[in-house]
């Protein structure tokens, strides 16, 4: 093929693979069902909503006292979950916040809220499709007549502003997006100028502009977020003061967002080199003295606390004592500042962190926070190490980050905790931020991967004794001798999911179906697993709960209430027929520019990893099996599928990956999801270094990865024999979901076993130790416990 003709192939291959990622991955349009569901979930849901909105500011304004004017029309076109294949469940019902006000008899302005709900029926809002939906909506023009009237019936004035976030669609730094419209900046003006009192809400999936709330004459800023469902009930009980609230950012609010360290390095078409380094969010903020607008874990309460904390054996004790006049809960943070040298360290990291009960005023409750020896560690790259660095720990409790304070400190002699060896380190060099404000290059790749994939090689299995899949979930049989037994056939089916979504092998509406994909492997007892998304409840055509996004959930800062939530989500999983439930999503929250940060919970690893754990065994602990998603760095969704996220292997282990290592060695998820992109040049499902390296070498994952939907063609440099399918059988990634690739065929690609026998080529140990990793996953699930049941019951 000539060059040109090569260059317009590829750019309509792009095109057309562009179109189909959107196409294929938009299974159903978002629409209410018809079920009230189970009262006690509902409830649950109530109070996570609640429990996860943050109160930035409040001059008494909130809790509303008498009546008050309710502005803008998302009170009734209230976003309740965020776009795409994390939000569109078909929900069971949702309470609008003009909804939930009503449910609770609260004094509006009727006249009001009645032209609102008017007006907004005759100007429904246009769905405009995967990745197009409207990010903010028009605003009901008001007339001075109504802004007076309602004026003279109360003297407070609610303002609810909402925003869209969803898959494959980044924020932008305009009006209506990240920032405030004309429309919403006037409505805010004109409503100041008539009202002695102003409450904002924010019905957002991510972080916006928030600036316009240093404005003296908004009293109060309520960050509600997309509370899922129950949205409109949760925000009542606040906004009436029913429940106080007990939320905190998991996120650094910027007064600026070229303020942001990654301001001027995210958003690339090719790639994003890391810039930031191992100071993300509020590491950057607290290690330059930068304050930011609202810091990390920022939250008001209307009620108050007092905090008296010392330094115990392993851990921090604190006394919280509610010292003020209503009932409340308080978050408690532990932030260490590590010594410094050799190896730079931010002068905050989270380290721990606690949520008391309900406390009546007066009452008081003491709380454990331990302090693990690993959270204490660097990655040195220099040394392939996490190491304990020599010298002292300081140890600082709060609160938000900035106004945390020493508590004490300890001090630890210089030793290695874990010697690992160099892997997914960067393949070209570039510039990172340092603490005195210069920069240094990243360490580049010395490992021979091609060396490492050798050694990784499986001998062949020997074939044993014949067994059935029954007999490996009894006990009877191994995973690997069940898998020894496979012809290539079978080998090659197990390694792919059925080929399409929706696939009939499983509940309707399904995301797909992995396992018992062929009818001989059917025979041999291997279940059809059936996967849906995930996270914010099932993605089914049947109905189900819609759960607050992930962000909301994070905010909560309580690891019992989210595995409170997904336990009930593994219990109607069992119901709605779903095996697998794709979530947590656990990518960090890097910049406030990803359009995908709704689902995600924060921008540090530590409050992600341990809340995402506590998702994985609140599905699990229902008998259901959770996937974690996407590994790694998918914290871009501007051509998601071909960036490059450039970043040294310090931030990669400390930051990125972090959160992903506390969620597997704690939650212990049967699957995990690699992502889109690329991690330093090599694509996730392609990555061997992350999932043979690190993923399954260093913290003993045994589970089964899965790609995300579709991937990329490619041809692996070490051994170019192996294409697509046997480059990423080789990798470690044990599955493509769904099993028919872009062009939804319906036979095999011939990728997986083209180089089979051949030199450089896939081998037979490989493909059964594949088979063997991902039927012993197979066996943990619901699917394979039910056909074991049958067979008992037969
Ligand atoms: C998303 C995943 C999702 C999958 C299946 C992809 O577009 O990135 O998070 O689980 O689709 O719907």
């Amino acid at each position: 093929m000539g060059k040109l003709r090569q260059k317009l192939f590829y750019m309509m291959a792009r095109i057309y693979f562009k179109f189909a990622d959107n196409k294929l991955a938009q299974a159903q349009n978002v629409q209410d069902g018809a079920e009230a569901g189970d009262p006690a979930t509902a409830a649950l849901l109530r109070r996570a909503a609640a429990e996860g909105a943050v109160l930035l500011k409040n001059d008494g304004t909130l809790p509303l006292k008498g009546k008050f004017a309710l502005f803008g029309r998302v009170q009734a076109d209230t976003f309740y979950a965020g776009y795409g294949s994390g939000g569109d469940v078909r929900r069971r019902y949702a309470v609008s916040i003009l909804k939930g006000l009503r449910n609770a008899n609260a004094p509006l302005v009727s006249a009001l809220a009645a032209a609102y709900e008017a007006w907004s029926a005759a100007h429904p809002i246009a769905d405009k499709g995967w990745g197009a939906w409207q990010r903010s909506y028009p605003e009901m023009p008001l007339s001075e007549e109504l802004l007076r009237a309602s004026a003279a019936e109360a003297d407070t004035a609610v303002v609810v502003l909402g925003r869209a976030a969803g898959e494959d669609r980044e924020n932008e730094l305009k009006g209506g997006i990240y920032c405030l419209t004309r429309e919403e900046e006037e409505l805010l003006s004109r409503v100041a100028g008539a009202f002695r009192r102003v409450a904002v809400v924010l019905n957002v999936g991510n972080l916006i502009d928030l600036s316009f709330l240093e404005e003296e004459q908004i009293g109060a800023a309520l960050l509600i977020w997309q509370g899922g469902m129950e949205a409109g009930n949760a925000c009542a009980d606040l906004l009436l003061g029913k429940v106080s609230p007990c939320g905190r950012l998991s996120d650094t609010a910027v007064r600026r967002y070229a303020d942001h360290p990654t301001a001027g390095h995210f958003g690339g078409v090719k790639y994003n080199e890391y810039f930031e380094d191992i100071y993300v969010g509020y590491r950057y903020f607290s290690t330059f003295g930068k304050m930011p607008l609202f810091p990390f874990a920022h939250g008001l309460s209307y009620t108050s606390f007092s905090r008296e904390a010392a330094l115990g054996e392993g851990c921090v004790r604190v006394k919280v004592i509610n010292t003020g006049a209503c009932a409340g809960r308080e978050v408690v943070t532990l932030f260490v500042k590590k010594p410094s040298a050799p190896v730079e360290t931010p002068a905050r990291e989270l380290i721990g962190f606690c949520k008391t009960g309900l406390l009546a005023p007066g009452a008081c409750e003491a709380c454990v926070i331990p302090i693990d020896e690993r959270d204490l560690c660097v990655y040195d790259s220099a040394r392939s190490a996490w190491v304990i660095q020599g010298g002292e720990y300081e140890l600082y409790v709060g609160g938000d980050v900035c106004s945390a304070e020493k508590i004490g400190s300890f001090v630890r002699e210089e030793r290695i905790f874990e010697q690992c060896s160099e892997q997914g380190a960067p393949r070209v060099c570039f510039p990172v931020l340092t603490q005195n404000g210069g920069t240094m290059s990243v360490r580049t790749a010395s490992q021979d991967v091609r060396s490492a994939m050798l050694r990784d090689l499986p001998a062949p299995l020997a074939a044993g004794e014949a067994c059935t899949f029954e007999d490996v979930l009894s006990g009877r049989a191994s995973a690997a001798q069940f898998a020894a037994q496979l012809n290539q056939e079978e080998l090659e089916a197990i390694s792919r999911g059925d080929y399409t979504m929706n696939s009939p092998l499983g509940a309707s509406g399904n995301a797909g179906v992995l396992g018992g994909v062929l009818p001989s492997l059917r025979e041999k007892g291997v279940p059809p697993v059936t996967l849906t998304d995930g996270p914010s409840g099932i993605r089914l055509h049947a109905s189900a709960s819609l759960l607050p996004i992930g962000t909301l959930l994070a905010c909560s800062f309580d690891v019992r209430l989210i595995e409170e939530v997904y336990r009930a989500v593994g219990e109607e999983m069992k119901v709605l027929g779903s095996d697998v439930l794709l979530a947590p999503a656990l990518d960090l929250h890097r910049s406030p520019l990803c359009g995908r940060n709704f689902e995600y919970y924060s921008e540090d690893p530590y409050l992600t990893g341990k809340l995402a754990a506590a998702a994985v065994r609140g599905v699990q602990a229902a008998g259901v099996s959770a996937c974690p998603k996407h590994f790694a760095c998918n914290d871009q969704e501007f051509n998601r599928n071909y960036n490059d996220s450039r970043l040294s292997e310090r931030a990669l282990r400390e930051l990125h990956l972090r959160a992903f290592e506390i969620c597997v060695r704690e939650g212990k998820p049967h699957f995990l999801m690699t992502s889109y992109n690329k991690v330093n040049g090599v694509w996730a499902h392609y990555h061997f270094e992350l999932v043979r390296g690190i993923l399954r070498g260093e913290w003993g994952f045994d589970g089964c990865v899965i790609t995300d939907w579709y991937m990329r063609p490619a041809r692996c440099p070490e051994f170019p024999r192996l294409k697509v399918n046997a480059y990423r059988v080789r990798a470690g990634v044990n599955v493509l979901m769904p099993g028919g690739g872009y062009l939804g065929r319906r036979k095999p690609d011939g990728t997986l076993l083209a180089s089979l026998g051949k030199k450089g080529g896939i081998t037979l140990g490989e493909l059964q130790r594949n088979a063997a990793e991902i039927l012993s996953a197979i066996a943990k699930t619901h699917a394979a416990q039910k056909a074991q049941n049958l067979q008992e019951n037969l």
